[in-house]
This record gives C-alpha cells, sequence and structure tokens, in this order.
C-alpha cells in the first residue's frame, strides 16, 4: 500500500535493527485519514469471506481494527491484556509472549462476542514474531469459529512471524512489508 509505505518512510524512526518507531501516525499520535484507507484496504483483500467479526487486541490495534470493521460493517472485538474481572468460565483465556518485553501476558476475549461459525478476520499493528496473532487465532478456535485471514498493517519480514503463520495455514496480508532496518534505514521488502 504506497500511501502507508510513504508514511513509513516520511515519519518512521529506526530505533534499532529490530524496532520502527511510528508513534505519530498509528502508535501514540493516529492518523484517522490513513487508517481509514487502512480499513479500506483491508476490507478490498477480504471481501469475498463474509466476515462476521474483526479482532483485534489493544491498543494500538484498534484504530486499523475499527475502520476496517466500520468498513466491513460487522463488530470490531479487541482482546484486553489486563486481567479481567469477569468469572474465568466467561472469557477465553491465552497466553501471549512478547519478545519485544521479555514477559508472558494473559490475553482475554468475553464468550459473548465470538460464537461458533463466526467468520474472523484478524488485524493488528505489527507483526513481528506473530505471538499476538497465534494468541488471537487460538481465541477464535476456541470459540469455534473460523480465522478468515490476518490483515497486518506493518510486518516486519525479516522476523519469523509471517512465515511461521502462513506455514500454520492462515492467510496473511500486510500492507507494508519490511526487510531489513539495518545502518538506520527502513528498506521494504
Ligand atoms: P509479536 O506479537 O509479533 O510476537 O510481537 P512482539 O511480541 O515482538 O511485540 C510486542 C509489542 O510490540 C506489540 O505491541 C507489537 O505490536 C509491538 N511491536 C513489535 N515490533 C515493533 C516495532 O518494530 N515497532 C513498534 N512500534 N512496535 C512493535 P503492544 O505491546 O501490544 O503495544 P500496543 O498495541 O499497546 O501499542
Amino acid at each position: 500500500m504506497q500511501l502507508l509505505q510513504n508514511k513509513v518512510k516520511e515519519e518512521g524512526i529506526v530505533l534499532s535493527n529490530q524496532v520502527l518507531k511510528v508513534d505519530s501516525f498509528l502508535n501514540h499520535q493516529m492518523d484517522p485519514v490513513l487508517m481509514r484507507e487502512v480499513g479500506k484496504e483491508f476490507t478490498q483483500r477480504f471481501k469475498e469471506h463474509n466476515v462476521t467479526r474483526v479482532l483485534t487486541i489493544e491498543s494500538s490495534g484498534i484504530a486499523p481494527g475499527i475502520m476496517t470493521a466500520l468498513e466491513l460493517n460487522v463488530p470490531l472485538i479487541f482482546a484486553r491484556k489486563q486481567k479481567s474481572l469477569t468469572l474465568r468460565e466467561d472469557i477465553y483465556v491465552e497466553k501471549v509472549y512478547s519478545f519485544t518485553k521479555q514477559e508472558s501476558n494473559e490475553i482475554t476475549v468475553s464468550k459473548k462476542f465470538i460464537n461458533p461459525g463466526d467468520k474472523v478476520l484478524i488485524v493488528d499493528d505489527f507483526l513481528a514474531n506473530g505471538e499476538a496473532a497465534f494468541g488471537l487465532a487460538r481465541i477464535v478456535e476456541q470459540a469455534g469459529a473460523e480465522v478468515v485471514g490476518i490483515g497486518i498493517v506493518i510486518e516486519k519480514a525479516f522476523q519469523p512471524g509471517g512465515r511461521l503463520l502462513s506455514e500454520a495455514g492462515y492467510r496473511v496480508e500486510s500492507l507494508v512489508r519490511i526487510a531489513s532496518l539495518e545502518d538506520g534505514k527502513v528498506t521494504f521488502a
């Protein structure tokens, strides 16, 4: 997606060989016009699947997620990272390990919001090792629903998440793929 690639080029800050900072349009300040285009693009790519729910994870997945859900005219659900106060039997729980933060988080979704037979599109802002996407997919499968695909705003293609998800049989659509962050610059795949 050229618009997004230009934005990454103009505003992305390479923090290290592993980490790209995009807090001016995605992770802190958010660009609603760009997010609307992201939503349209995911809708275009997954429209043949009759998606019934979009699923993301708080917090930075919510902006691309809600714009996609708006365009598809379906609800957005975001998995929560904090411990839920709801009774454990009312929620789906999965453990997600973050390599970036070197810690494990529990992510939860209320059983009310994903039903057997739902066709779920997973959307997230970044794809690195794929832990978050795999955790979300396991929740969908716990619910007896189907993952129709995974839409990613920025994939770091030098990390294994995209390959691992594809090998597991998921269709992954990334709007921008980064081949490398070496030498302080962004190289697109
Ligand atoms: P993984 O899910 O693909 O395995 O990713 P990982 O554990 O490495 O990432 C944990 C968090 O860091 C996620 O956000 C992810 O979106 C984000 N992240 C990973 N690589 C980058 C990067 O290069 N740049 C930026 N800006 N973020 C990255 P999170 O902790 O859930 O944060 P948030 O959604 O609350 O903002």
